[in-house]
């Protein structure tokens, strides 16, 4: 039978049941939680106030899984819109931008060059505004595409950043591989359902994954970015980080926004770097439902204000 999650992640590629949750009004207040807004002008207020409280961003234009040419060509024109508006603010490193190679063509025909072709100048963008792009992780069919993307793009970007997914067995491999000086990885446990050919599937096999890779990321020469929110596994980072003499400066915590934002401002008040991630778009299904699924209380909270209590 399938879980609760695997039901919610399956959901999250529906189109029927998509055009259903989003067309309710009472979906907008929980998603609201999640999600800063629908314009550039709602994520840079986001983002104004953020990095006010001294925590860095790393802004998501909404959209993943294109079905057409056009459609990649929009993603790639949105995100080159959003880096404009981001060099008024003059924030450079302190506002990056995490992209899907989904919604730049990676899934079409010959995806992997449309999607580095579309991506390369999101990057020269971001370069030229003094920050950098880092590539989201999607499912794990994707991830060798991916990381091929990510290979040419370092060629001249070395500042690039990638996912990691502990949830994959691959990934220890992948960060050792990654573990290089310069290289920006982001370790998260995985948002999406995977089959036990290639993921661990115990929550305790996932976190025991993720301690592994984050000894390999911290202990390496490479830029760790600790995507968690989980307390245990953020312990583990702090202490490699004391245990192997890593600067402050030179790793980051990420969180997403709307999750724990009591802890993000407490890290950064104690001097740790911490960065949110800030999706914002109108395409904001695929996000939310992975939310829905992490959490039981998401769903059961959705739920209630659905039915008005
Ligand atoms: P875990 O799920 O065990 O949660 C630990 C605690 O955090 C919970 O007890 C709760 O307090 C809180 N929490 C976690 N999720 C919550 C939620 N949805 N709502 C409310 N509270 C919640 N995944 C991916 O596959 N590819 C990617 O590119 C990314 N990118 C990414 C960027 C950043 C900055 C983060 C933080 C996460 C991602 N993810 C991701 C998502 C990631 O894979 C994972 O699904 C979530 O971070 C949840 O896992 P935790 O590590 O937080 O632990």
């Amino acid at each position: 039978m399938l879980s609760q999650k695997a039901l919610l992640l399956a959901a999250a590629r529906r189109p029927a049941l998509r055009r259903l949750v989003t067309g309710v009004p009472a979906t907008r207040r929980v998603v609201d939680r999640f999600v800063a807004g629908e314009s550039i002008d709602d994520a840079l207020a986001v983002v104004r106030r953020l990095t006010g409280e001294g925590i860095a961003v790393t802004l998501d234009h909404l959209g993943e899984g294109v079905t057409d040419r056009a459609e990649a060509k929009r993603s790639r024109d949105a995100v080159l819109a959003l880096l404009d508006a981001l060099a008024a603010l003059r924030l450079g490193r302190a506002a990056e931008v995490s992209v899907k190679l989904s919604a730049f063509g990676q899934d079409l025909p010959g995806g992997t060059e449309l999607a580095l072709e579309l991506v390369r100048p999101v990057v020269e963008a971001a370069t030229a505004i003094g920050t950098t792009v880092t590539l989201d992780m999607e499912q794990s069919r994707t991830v060798g595409s991916t990381l091929a993307v990510l290979a040419e793009l370092r060629r001249h970007h070395p500042d690039t950043g990638a996912v990691l997914q502990s949830a994959l067995r691959r990934s220890q491999a992948d960060a050792r591989a990654l573990a290089v000086p310069g290289s920006r990885v982001r370790l998260v446990k995985g948002a999406y359902d995977e089959p036990p050919a290639v993921a661990w599937q115990g929550r305790r096999e996932v976190d025991a994954a993720y301690a592994r890779c984050l000894g390999v990321l911290m202990t390496g020469p490479g830029y760790p970015m600790v995507g968690t929110h989980d307390p245990r596994l953020i312990d583990i980072a702090q202490r490699l980080a004391r245990e192997t003499g890593r600067a402050p400066a030179s790793w980051e915590i990420q969180m997403l926004y709307g999750i724990r934002p009591a802890e993000q401002r407490r890290l950064a008040a104690a001097g740790c770097a911490v960065r949110a991630y800030v999706p914002y778009g109108v395409d904001w299904y695929g996000y939310f439902m992975r939310r829905l699924a992490e959490r039981p209380a998401n769903l059961r909270f959705f739920l209630r204000s659905l039915a008005g209590t």
